[in-house]
């Protein structure tokens, strides 16, 4: 590649932004209509506050429409009680090309004593497209605190393990 392939190449790709600029957090308090028949909140119910938390940080990192291709395996640790207050945290891990993976951490929050208690972690794989639904090239993340490092090196492997499964998946 000549110079003038070298600069457009370097053009092409759009600028860094830190992890930091995407974190993002998304409070739902749980309502009666949300209760499965125990009386405690719905799974799919908590399913969508964790897809919407992942497209929040996966638009901001964007800046354009986002849409889910991927949710990893969820686990649910404990039940969360009608009246108590979840909360989503979630950061864009790492940027592939056209794909991002973003983390979500779930917590409760008991509203009568403050006790926040870890409910469920999930790994969400967005991507970016614009208004004739054509992916777009993301901007890199720039991961800089020792838990962001340990993310985007993790978040490597993990779409290794995606995209066999995809692979298996077609058959
Ligand atoms: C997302 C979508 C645009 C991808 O289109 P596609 O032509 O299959 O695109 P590709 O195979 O080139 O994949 C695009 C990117 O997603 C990644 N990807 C695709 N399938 C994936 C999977 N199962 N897990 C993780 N990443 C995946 C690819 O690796 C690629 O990433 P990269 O550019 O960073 O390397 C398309 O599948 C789609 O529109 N899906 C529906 C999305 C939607 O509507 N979601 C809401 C659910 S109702």
């Amino acid at each position: 590649m000549g110079w003038w392939g070298i600069l457009n190449s370097v053009q092409d790709t759009p600028p860094g932004k830190a992890v930091r600029e995407s974190i993002s957090e998304y409070s739902e308090l749980t309502l009666p209509n949300d209760s499965n028949s125990l009386g405690s909140l719905f799974g799919g119910k908590l399913m969508q506050y964790v897809d919407l938390a992942g497209s929040l940080a996966a638009a901001r990192h964007a800046r354009t429409a986002v849409v889910t291709v991927s949710v990893d395996s969820m686990t649910f640790l404990r039940p969360v009680a009608i009246g108590q207050l979840v909360i989503l945290r979630s950061s864009v891990n790492r940027v592939f090309r056209t794909s991002m993976e973003v983390g979500v951490k779930v917590l409760v929050e008991d509203l009568r004593t403050g006790q926040q208690d870890h409910v469920s972690s999930a790994y969400l794989t967005f991507v970016a497209l614009d208004q004739e639904r054509r992916k777009i090239v993301l901007p890199p993340v720039i991961p800089e605190t020792q838990e962001e490092i340990r993310r985007y090196g993790e978040a490597g492997d993990r779409r290794a393990y995606r995209l066999r499964q995809k692979e298996r998946e077609k058959g």
